[in-house]
């Protein structure tokens, strides 16, 4: 298969694995993303692709997302980084269901396709169904030229880089920056202050450095790995930003480990899933510093107090001290980019698990790079 990738870029560099390579080039990749496009001065972005001008993009109303996968799941971050910092109803949806549900289109909609390859037949086939009803459609595409990327009407290129393993790392990253600045200039076009432009411009300049120090203090993923593995099924749970980050989180460990593992608002939990915690159900909780912390806290206690082993990704403002059981910790950002650097600890758990269990990391069975059939 055409992995669309020169003989040169198959190398890797001293890894074992692609995705290893990958994982540990986010910092670089981070900064490719955000270089050239801040505007210090009036606090916005400048994404020179959009096509659209000011007035244009101040007409938008809402804003709907398509992507498959990973893209998806980032998707739902960058919905809620819209919603955040530009104040326009903004959601995420499965391109591959949305294309089959005769949806409705409006042209004061703006439509964002994602995806890693620009190949994914069910994102081209949404982004075909929303232009012939005469919606407008940009791409957040990481291969240039790709055929997503050459059907949008505009677009951002995410400059991640070749990306080979079949579990998307950096390019998710650099997704989630995108949307990031994607929101600012949406923002500042409306009612974001330059303040928070700035300070949203600030935090998306810490990442890259950030994303390294996430990498080099991991170590307590191999032990939280270890935990995963011991079962055949996992609970990942977040709230609000922390959803999106523990969806990706379930599929890597889906993907690469073959373990069952599945997504919940912590919220959700007491109304229906807590039944099936006990000592083989283990939960990975995601607790940003934020206003939920305590109730995420909480969450965590209810799983240990049912005999569920827990494991913790958490901000070092959190005092996890109580509960007592393997933690990472992530630097804090700003708290609408705090998903982008909450995702990687998942990214390296899951790379572990595989590891672990002797498993193909960087070609998992049954699924492949891009999917280009229906
Ligand atoms: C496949 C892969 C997923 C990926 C999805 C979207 O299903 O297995 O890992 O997230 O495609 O790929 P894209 O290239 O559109 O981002």
């Amino acid at each position: 298969e055409d992995i669309g990738v020169d003989a040169d870029d198959l190398d890797l560099g001293g890894h074992a694995h692609f995705m290893l390579k990958e994982i540990h080039e986010q910092p670089a990749a981070a900064a490719a993303v955000i270089a050239g496009r801040i505007d210090e001065r009036f606090g916005t972005t400048r994404l020179g692709g959009l096509n659209l001008t000011p007035r244009e993009l101040r007409a938008f109303k809402r804003v709907k997302i398509l992507g498959c996968g990973s893209a998806y799941y980032v998707g739902q971050m960058g919905a809620q980084m819209i919603e955040d910092l530009a104040r326009i109803p903004a959601d995420a949806e499965a391109a591959s269901e949305f294309r089959y549900r005769n949806p409705i289109i409006e042209a004061d909609t703006l439509y964002i396709a994602v995806s890693q390859s620009g190949e994914t037949a069910d994102t081209a086939f949404a982004v075909q169904e929303v232009q012939r009803k005469g919606g407008y459609v940009l791409g957040v595409v990481n291969v240039v030229g790709s055929t997503i990327a050459r059907a949008v009407d505009g677009g951002v290129y995410i400059h991640a880089g070749p990306e080979v393993a079949v579990a998307s790392t950096k390019a998710l990253t650099n997704m989630g920056i995108a949307f990031a600045m994607l929101a600012v200039q949406l923002g500042r076009v409306r009612d974001l202050s330059v303040a928070d432009g700035k300070r949203i411009l600030a935090g998306l300049q810490a990442i890259p450095g950030q994303i390294a120090q996430v990498l080099a203090d991991a170590e307590p993923a191999k032990a939280i790995a270890a935990e995963l593995i011991k079962g055949d099924s996992a609970f990942y749970i977040g709230r609000t930003r922390g959803y999106p980050v523990a969806r990706e989180g379930a599929q890597k460990l889906k993907e690469i480990s073959y373990i069952h593992a599945e997504a919940y608002q912590a919220s959700e939990l007491k109304h229906g899933p807590l039944a099936l915690i006990d000592e083989q159900m283990p939960t990975v909780a995601i607790i940003p510093d934020d206003e939920l912390a305590d109730r995420n806290l909480a969450a965590g206690e209810q799983v240990l107090a049912r005999k569920g082993p827990l494991v913790v990704i958490a901000h070092p403002g959190v005092d996890v001290s109580a509960l007592k059981v393997p933690t990472i910790r992530v630097p804090k950002n700003e708290p609408e980019l705090d998903p982008i650097l909450l995702t990687i600890p998942t990214q390296v758990i899951a790379y572990y698990a595989a590891l672990a269990l002797g498993l193909d990391v960087d070609k998992p069975r049954n699924l492949a790079k891009s999917v280009t059939v229906e």
